[in-house]
């Protein structure tokens, strides 16, 4: 045992699960639904009064406060040194309605860390920093992600301000009211050194709770695109237009709908996911054939080339779709399969196997995320990784979203321990 991993059992085992869970449902009133959900999407009015609850509470943490060009927050705890500082933290944003845990829990318990330090005493040779990444969800303006993706490349802001929500309001716009908001918070330089970062989040899907296991290391995250669909026809009587007269654009988005749906099937094996999530139709009357149809579809795999495959199909799909309309497709996402470092994975199974075994859980699992994350760029930028615990019935992206309290205190050791043995170095 070194004196870091001595550090690191000691910040484990300071973790408050009180005072951990109680914060989480104290975030969770910023959007608190009667069914137990939260609808926070990002930069709403709500994001911004939980953005002040946050300020506040890592303030009386003892931690400075920072705030930059994208909105994101950075909370943190001051080390013996100036050398680059761990970060840890998620989102603080939801889906239109989403659960209390996603993306919040793993703000929450970097700032339980930060409490847990505080009451051990312990100081750390590296600062620690607990980040809350704006919009990483991607349901108010798309694409997802775009706080860490913005800090690791901030050229990619100028095209995200310019992206509207349902309302024509631009994210740029958005985000300068939130600055606005936070005036009294210092501005943060953009690309400032990092040394490491962890990523704790549950896991919204079922394998962990299958296998019983109360954490999981994540050894890297499936590959993603997001594509809009516009299928331009004419809009025209329903009840005196004949069939073989019409261009029915709904008929062109049911017809590439199902062909995607078909592909998918064949490509079963390779546990592809399709989701045709958002669509628009106009006119949106029931006796007007429909004269545009948009829609989003969102595909995931941990094989690219399964991804190539339907990318293709679906070209091909639209060029040759009989009729007089005409179709346009636009990928307005994509990310190549995410592998986190072997040290990093290394590291967490460590700490995941003593905070497991003191509670008398199986040993982790590995797994690689279904969903993507804001860890997934900060890959490109740091040694980086994730940690997950379970989540109920595997639902997310919901208001029953749930982990057990006991789960979400093994989380927490977790994080304490891994970060506390990143900043000792
Ligand atoms: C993010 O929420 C995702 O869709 O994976
Ligand atoms: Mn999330
Ligand atoms: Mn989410
Ligand atoms: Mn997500």
């Amino acid at each position: 045992n070194t004196a870091a991993t001595q550090l690191a059992e000691q910040a484990q085992d300071s973790i408050n699960n009180e005072r951990l869970q109680k914060a989480i449902a104290a975030l969770a009133q910023f959007g608190g639904r009667d069914d137990g959900g939260v609808a926070r999407e990002t930069l709403t009015p709500i994001d911004l009064a939980s953005r002040r609850h946050l300020i506040e509470l890592a303030r009386s943490l003892g931690c400075e406060v920072e705030i930059d060009e994208c909105a994101n927050l950075f909370f943190r705890r001051p080390g013996s040194t100036d050398l680059p500082p761990v970060l840890t933290g998620s989102h603080g944003d939801t889906q239109p309605v989403g659960g209390k845990l996603d993306g919040a829990y793993g703000v929450i318990a970097g700032l339980e860390v930060i409490a847990a330090l505080n009451d051990a005493g312990i100081t750390t040779r590296r600062a620690i920093e607990v980040v809350a990444w704006t919009n990483e969800e991607g349901s108010r303006f798309g694409p997802g992600a775009m706080g860490s993706s913005a800090y690791v490349e901030p050229e990619r802001l100028t095209a995200y301000r310019a992206v509207l929500d349902k309302d024509q309001i631009s994210f740029g716009a958005a985000l300068d009211a939130c600055l606005a908001e936070a005036s009294d918070v210092s501005r943060r330089a953009p690309l400032r050194p990092l040394d490491s970062c962890v990523e704790l989040h549950i896991e919204q899907g079922p394998v962990l709770e299958r296998a019983g296991a109360g954490l999981g290391v994540v050894d890297g995250i499936q590959s993603v695109r997001w594509f809009r669909v516009v299928c331009n026809g004419m809009a025209a009587h329903a009840g005196t237009t004949p069939m073989d007269k019409r261009s029915d654009a709904m008929a062109a988005a049911v017809g590439i709908a199902q062909q995607l749906y078909a592909h998918a099937a064949q490509e079963a094996a390779s546990n592809v996911r399709l989701t045709l999530g958002r669509w628009q139709v106009g006119p949106n009357s029931v006796n007007t054939i429909p004269g545009t149809v948009e829609f989003t579809i969102d595909m995931r795999c941990v094989d690219a080339s399964v991804l190539d495959r339907f990318e293709q199909l679906l070209h091909r799909a639209t060029a040759d779709f009989p009729w007089r309309g005409n179709i346009t497709v636009e990928c307005f996402f994509s990310r190549a399969p995410t592998h986190f470092p072997q040290a990093m994975l290394t590291l967490i199974e460590r700490a995941c196997t003593r905070a497991s075994a003191q509670a008398g859980r199986p040993a982790p699992l590995h797994l690689t995320s279904g969903a993507f994350h804001d860890a997934m760029y900060l890959a490109d930028y740091c040694p980086t990784a994730m940690i997950f615990v379970p989540s109920k019935g595997g639902i997310s992206h919901n208001a029953a979203e749930e982990t057990a309290p006991e789960d979400l205190l093994l989380g927490a050791q977790a994080l304490a321990y891994t970060l506390v043995e990143l900043a000792s170095r």
